[in-house]
């Protein structure tokens, strides 16, 4: 407990959130050019991202029940080194000098191929409405995006917020926000107060970070304009403290919870205020978050992978984190998940681990005390092809004694977090594939 509360403050004061591009110390040792490259040439203006889709993708139902579909965003960085950079990043670690390096290899033979790298959705700001398409993302606290307050220098065609064009605009005086990741890279700015819609829920005077000053490495996704953090208990970078949209969110909602649906290479949902019966199927396991982590974070008690013959007993803190794409686990089950791949290795060029492309990955299988558990089919956990026979792996080293449940894992399973009752529900659900 002791250990776990200090890292949770270490978090804190890294300032941890976002989540676009790839961490700026990538950007400081490829003078900037390798991932905006990669990234412009997937990047055209996508019909996906037009304001009818976003209407399109936000279903009303009865009583304050929101289902906003979230959209698969192909067109960002496509590699595997830069996805646990960033995750590195985020919760505030650094890859060395030799790392950024490989890390830039890997980036130039990234192959095409369709991932569910992040899912975006459509949410309102202002009014009337201005359409922003933002990664909701339950592993950092700020909402913060694009605006006409970011130098159009670092923008890149994304959608951003005009507090000018809102009517219920209101500048906070001598409010600011700011991130600062661990080699001093920097994203910041003022702070608004302004009506924000998901769905129909609509939060009046909720808090809008808008971006000043941001690491050109934070704008290379032209389609995202912003983060919306809506992680249990972590205050966001605002200074002084301001309310943070899950704050303002719960007295709103029928129940004060919102579910993720991620879907493996399809269209996802979000569910606000409701558990949607039909999106699970058998019983649902709810776990407790463990306190003072600031996080969605619980305990994984059982693990077995493929044909193993045991089933591994230990309180695993894992974080549940759908703003970042991997699974990333403490060294000892990552070196154990991959002993089972034959060919498998960790890669001194790719700084992760990569497997052949031919091998069948073993399925992940994960309990509870309950004796609740389920599978994460072994496919999933095949992340790229970086050559023509080698593939980057999508479970990755977290380098710390917590892991971090990211895309990967949670697409395979109907989440429930539980702002009320702080807990996470998990369900399983039908795979289409
Ligand atoms: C959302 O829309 C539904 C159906 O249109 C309506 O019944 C409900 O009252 C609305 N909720 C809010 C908070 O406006
Ligand atoms: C990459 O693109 C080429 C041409 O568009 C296509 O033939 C090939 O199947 C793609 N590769 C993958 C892995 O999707
Ligand atoms: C903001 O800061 C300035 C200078 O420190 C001060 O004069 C002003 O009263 C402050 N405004 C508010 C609303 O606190
Ligand atoms: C939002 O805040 C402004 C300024 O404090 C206030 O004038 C306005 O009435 C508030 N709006 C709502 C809907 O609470
Ligand atoms: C509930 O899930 C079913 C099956 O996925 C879906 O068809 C339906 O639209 C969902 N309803 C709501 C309110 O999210
Ligand atoms: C994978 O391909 C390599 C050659 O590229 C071959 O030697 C190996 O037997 C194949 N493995 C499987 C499991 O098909
Ligand atoms: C996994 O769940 C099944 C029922 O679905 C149960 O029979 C089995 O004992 C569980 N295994 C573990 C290790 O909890």
């Amino acid at each position: 407990m002791v250990r776990l509360a200090s890292w949770a403050l270490l978090l804190c004061a890294d300032a941890v959130v976002a989540r676009p591009g790839a961490p700026s110390n990538l950007h400081r040792n490829s003078p900037g050019h390798a991932i905006p490259r990669l990234v412009h040439s997937h990047a055209s203006p996508s019909p996906f991202f037009s304001d009818a889709a976003a209407h399109r993708s936000v279903k009303r139902f009865d009583g304050n029940k929101v289902r906003i579909e979230n959209v698969r965003n192909e067109g960002f960085r496509h590699n595997g080194p830069a996805e646990l950079a960033w995750a590195y990043s985020k919760y505030g670690k650094t890859l060395d000098r030799h790392a950024n390096n490989r890390v830039s290899t890997g980036l130039v033979s990234a192959v095409n191929q369709s991932y569910d790298r992040e899912y975006l959705s459509p949410v309102l700001l202002g009014t009337p409405g201005q359409v922003c398409w933002l990664d909701i993302d339950t592993g950092s606290g700020d909402l913060w995006l694009f605006s006409t307050d970011t130098p159009r220098f670092y923008l890149d065609g994304q959608q951003i917020y005009h507090p000018d064009k809102s009517e219920t605009a209101h500048r906070v005086a001598n409010a600011s926000w700011s991130i600062t990741y661990g080699d001093g890279s920097y994203a910041g700015g003022g702070i608004y107060r302004d009506t924000v819609s998901i769905g129909n829920i609509t939060m009046f005077n909720a808090t809008v970070e808008s971006a000043t000053a941001v690491s050109r490495s934070l704008t290379t996704d032209p389609v995202m304009s912003g983060i919306l953090g809506l992680a249990l208990d972590h205050p966001s970078t605002t200074y002084p403290q301001q309310q943070t949209l899950l704050q303002s969110m719960g007295p709103m909602l029928d129940m004060n919870l919102f579910a993720a649906d991620l879907k493996y290479q399809d269209v996802g949902a979000y569910h606000f205020g409701y558990v949607n019966d039909s999106s699970y199927t058998g019983a649902m396991t709810w776990q407790p978050v463990l306190p003072r982590s600031g996080f969605w974070e619980i305990y994984l008690q059982s693990i077995h992978i493929g044909g193993d013959k045991v089933w591994r007993m230990h309180n695993w803190p894992m974080v549940a984190d759908t703003g970042t794409t991997l699974l990333l686990l403490p060294t000892d089950l990552v070196e154990l998940y991959w002993s089972f791949v034959p060919g498998a290795y960790m890669s001194e060029v790719y700084y992760g681990y990569v497997f052949p492309c031919n091998a069948t990955l073993p399925a992940f299988d994960f309990g509870f005390s309950d004796r609740w558990n389920a599978t994460i089919p072994g496919h999933y956990f095949n992340f790229e092809a970086i050559t023509d026979t080698e593939c980057y792996g999508g479970i990755q080293d977290s380098m710390e004694p917590f892991g971090i449940l990211g895309d990967a894992f949670l697409k395979a399973l109907y989440v429930v977090f539980d702002v009320e009752n702080k807990r996470i529900g998990l369900a399983k659900k039908k795979l289409l594939a």
